[in-house]
């Protein structure tokens, strides 16, 4: 999860970098450092905090340098520990993002041949096998270096003496901005979208060289061609625009991620290549977090439109139970494209036979390189850690796969697409009555424990509802099938413990409504979401957040807008970090 930054151009490097790390930065980083060309030395700076308290830092007068933001995996928050890390020579300077899974073992041999570490990271090791392989070829230098790694990399390096960058990447993201004789390499592209919106996605085994004169990229001993794409989000997309958190533009984006991500699947028909799904015999989800209840979601609707079994397997699980997939569609859901967990259950998943298909939200990342097909959610750039709009916009991709495969009546299909279509006004309309949801969520920042509970679609509603809440909150929310709650979780009802009922107007309805006041009569405060014109739920609750009217299916959207603002409202009147809570990262590249 660290952010990297390195540079070569026309700009003082520590100032590009500082501002490129800044754009990272929302990733909750403990420690930064960055290293700079001057002459023939290298001038390092690290500190411990965040880098967004450093004011431009005068670090050296160069114009080649790499920088760094850590998350820590190895090794405490400290300066020591900080990237860049050096060799013994002080001539070479690395960042790195990943873990070294062998590098003890290097770091002993390393040592054994005289070696002198002084840090406790997995990186260090990397500068030193650099440093043992020189001789005169930076390039050489680090492809034997790298051949020696196992685990995960993206690094980038530069030697004091040499007027090039070097970068590799392995199973850790790295991009390439290409702009006008200057050239930024990044784990991510906010990074690179002050200087430049072209941008070269990097593979893994890719190694670059970058000179003034341009850059080379190699793989597996050869020097290879990768096409420049253009990326479509302007700085300011990455920026606030105007709102308080990220978190709360995000969702106020959903209207138009929903057009946007309807725009590119849908016309007069569905737009999507169902292909992948031709004589499979099951479908198996793998994901993580909110993309696990988007899974969640995707089993209730493909089953229950299509008839074809599905099953939701946690990609952090699936690594420890392996069944044959022959016949299976395996759908990875990943906002990033670069979790970890998810990344190897899919190759897992390859290697049990089944054909996989990538729901992805950024362009070109490693998902989109595993997968045999890839369906991209148009949500933009998400940079809350809390996922909100790209949840939303993986439920509209689900829905109309769900749709292009049911043996529904077409004039059926064309009601729920009809639906579909005015889902952003339908939003728009829920964003509308934001204050009246910021009264409700102000009056339960006090209690220390809630809990969700839903039937049904409401089930993973309500587990995506409470995931918001735990996540920016710290409030512990839990989430239930309603009808589990007599099995145990009653224990835990009371005025202390507010809870928080998803309505779906279906054939839960009426038992769902039982529920609600088995409940109440437990003292609970008791906050329902239902639709606009039910008269009933008010009887029985403290609190009722309206949601217009909709296709029960599509509550999965309408009722997750409206218990994503209660969350945020929530952390917002406890204080909380909401774009970088606590201990949390945007993309969870460490298994
Ligand atoms: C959700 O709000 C969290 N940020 C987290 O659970 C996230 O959904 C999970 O880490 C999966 O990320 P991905 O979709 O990028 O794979």
């Amino acid at each position: 999860m660290c952010g990297i930054a390195g540079y070569i151009g026309f700009r003082r490097a520590d100032e590009v970098i500082i501002s490129a790390l800044k754009r990272l930065e929302y990733r909750g980083y403990d420690s930064w450092g960055i290293a700079v060309k001057h002459g023939n030395e290298i001038r390092l700076i690290k500190r411990v905090g965040a880098i967004g308290d450093a004011k431009a830092y005068n670090v050296a007068d160069g114009n080649l340098g790499v920088g760094h933001t850590r998350w820590a995996t190895h090794g405490k928050p400290s300066e020591i520990n900080a990237h860049p890390h050096t060799d013994c020579s002080g001539k070479i300077a690395v960042v790195h993002n990943g873990i070294i899974s062998n590098f003890q073992s290097l770091r002993e041999e390393l040592e054994n041949r005289g070696h002198e570490f002084k840090s406790e990271t997995d990186t260090e090791v990397i500068a030193h096998l650099i440093e043992e392989n020189y001789g005169g070829d930076l390039k050489e230098a680090v492809e034997k270096a790298v051949s020696r790694l196992r685990g995960s990399y993206a690094l980038v390096t530069l030697h004091a003496e040499r007027d090039e960058l070097v970068a590799a990447r392995y199973k850790s993201p790295l991009v390439l901005g290409v702009g006008d004789e200057e050239w930024i390499i990044a784990s991510d592209v906010p990074a690179i979208l002050d200087y430049t919106s072209r941008v070269v996605y990097l593979e893994d085994g890719d190694l670059v060289v970058l000179r003034r004169n341009g850059f080379e990229i190699w793989s597996g001993g050869k020097k290879i061609e990768r096409r420049a794409e253009t990326i479509p989000w302007s700085i300011e997309d990455a920026e606030k625009g105007g709102y308080e958190h990220f978190m709360l533009k995000e969702i106020h984006e959903t209207p138009r991620v929903i057009e946007d991500t309807l725009f590119e699947y849908l016309s007069e028909d569905i737009e999507i290549d169902v292909s992948f799904s031709a004589g499979i015999s099951e479908v198996v989800f793998i994901a993580c977090g909110t993309s696990y209840h988007a899974s969640l979601i995707g089993k209730y609707l493909i089953e229950k439109l299509t008839g074809i079994p599905v099953r939701v397997e946690f990609a952090s699980e699936f690594i420890y139970h392996q069944p044959p997939l022959h016949r299976a569609l395996a759908i990875a859901i990943t906002q990033s494209g670069e979790t970890a967990d998810t990344l190897e259950a899919m190759r897992i998943a390859k290697k049990l036979g089944a054909r996989t298909l990538a729901i992805v939200n950024v362009l070109g990342s490693t998902a989109t390189r595993i997968a045999d097909h890839v369906l991209y959610t148009r949500a933009g750039p998400e940079i809350s850690v809390a996922a909100t709009k790209s949840f939303i916009a993986q439920l509209i991709v689900l829905y109309l796969i769900a749709l292009k495969l049911s043996g529904m009546p077409g004039s059926d299909v064309n009601r729920l697409i009809d639906e579909l279509r005015i889902m952003p006004e339908l939003v728009r309309k829920i964003l509308g009555r934001e204050d009246e949801i910021r009264q409700t969520a102000e009056r339960l920042a006090t209690f220390e424990n809630m809990m969700y509970i839903g039937r049904g679609i409401g089930v993973p509603i309500a587990m995506e509802g409470a995931l918001k809440m735990k996540e920016i909150s710290y409030i512990h929310a839990e989430a239930y099938p309603a009808g589990e709650l007599k099995h145990g979780p009653f224990a835990l009802l009371g005025k202390k413990t507010p809870v928080i009922a998803s309505l779906i107007p279906d054939e839960t309805y009426e038992i769902m409504l039982n529920n609600i006041k088995e409940v109440k009569a437990r003292e609970s405060i008791v906050v329902a979401v239902a639709e606009e014109d039910d008269r009933e739920v008010e009887k029985y609750v403290d609190h009722v957040i309206r949601v217009p009217k909709t296709e029960h299916i599509f509550t999965a959207v309408t009722h997750s807008i409206a218990l994503q603002l209660l969350a945020y409202y929530t952390a917002r009147k406890r204080g909380c970090e909401i774009d970088k809570p606590r201990n949390l990262a945007k993309s969870v590249t460490v298994e």
